[in-house]
């Protein structure tokens, strides 16, 4: 029987290497994007891995219902089962919260939280019938601490691990496995993207702390590892028998979540500041 992923976001970074890498493991893979025009990179990717032929992209927008549904429909009509759902499709939100538009908050949580809500939604039922599943949901270590310039990516992605933790409790009964991934910083397009569209002015009083906020993400993305390590630990979980629920991984990641956990907070902040200096 062939085994079925469905991943969102798969136009660049960790879907697309996440494609490649569950088609390498010989999963059907859906591979779905906002855009099916940007799918040449993953056609190329798969290609080179001799995956091509288990890759078949789809478009959805994880904002959009009527695309989630048409895509669902549409895959179990053709194979009948999904055995994965990566819910990776997200993006990263700079500014301070004071200079952020209310608009630019919902955007945020409808994509990198309501998104995963609502694809997790589509197929638990599915998941639920089959008694057996695994849903990977790619948190971040921005969902365990909170920095500033990163308010609503914090908040959307501290909803996922809460999110997460509780459906585990409510799925384990049927056999669906919960798991999160949280990622420190990894070099892939989400930091062009995202410094790109920071919010701010020029007469701003966040400019300085801002400055250094951005000076801070350059560092972290110009020295951050391969994200063929996100990939390929999603495809150990995807055939894992009972991964856990959390895997943190990348540069710090550990140490943060340790200093986190085990420092008094007025230490582990000054920490932070340090860092932003
Ligand atoms: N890279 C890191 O350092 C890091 C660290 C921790 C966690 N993460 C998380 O990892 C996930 C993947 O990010 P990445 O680093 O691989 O960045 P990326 O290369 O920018 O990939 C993000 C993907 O999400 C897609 N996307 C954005 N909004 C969407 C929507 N409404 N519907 C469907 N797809 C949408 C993007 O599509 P378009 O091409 O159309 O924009 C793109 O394919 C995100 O959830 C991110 O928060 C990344």
């Amino acid at each position: 029987m062939e085994r079925v992923a469905l991943i969102t976001g798969t136009s660049s970074g960790f879907g697309l290497l996440t494609a490649v890498e569950l088609a390498r493991l010989g999963y059907r893979v859906i591979a779905t994007m906002r855009h099916t025009g940007d799918q040449g990179a993953l056609l190329d990717a798969a290609g080179r891995a001799g995956a091509a032929p288990l890759v078949e992209v789809m478009r959805l927008d994880v904002t959009d219902a009527e695309t989630i549904e048409r895509v669902v429909s549409e895959v179990m009509s053709r194979y009948g089962r999904v055995d994965v759902l990566v819910n990776n499709a997200g993006f990263a939100l700079g500014g301070f919260v004071e200079e952020l538009t209310m608009e630019d908050w919902r955007l945020q949580m409808e994509t990198n939280f309501f998104g995963v809500v609502a694809m997790t939604r589509a197929v638990l039922p599915i998941m639920r019938g089959q008694r057996s599943g695994t849903i990977v949901n790619i948190g971040s270590v921005s969902g365990r601490v909170g920095f500033p310039g990163y308010a609503p990516y914090a908040a959307s992605k501290f909803a996922v691990e809460g999110f997460s933790e509780s459906l585990r409790h409510e799925m384990s009964p049927f056999g669906v496995r919960i798991v999160l991934v949280e990622p420190g910083a990894y070099k892939t397009p989400i930091w062009n993207k995202g410094l790109a569209n920071i919010r701010t002015s020029p007469d701003s009083p966040y400019g300085r702390k801002l400055q250094a906020v951005l000076k801070y993400s350059e560092r972290a993305a110009a020295a951050a590892p391969d994200p063929r390590q996100v990939a390929g630990l999603v495809g150990r979980i995807a055939v894992s028998r009972s991964p856990r629920l959390r895997y943190a991984l990348g540069k710090g990641a550990r140490l943060t979540l340790w200093g986190k956990a085990l420092l008094p907070w007025k230490w582990f902040e000054g920490v932070i500041r340090q860092a932003l200096r």
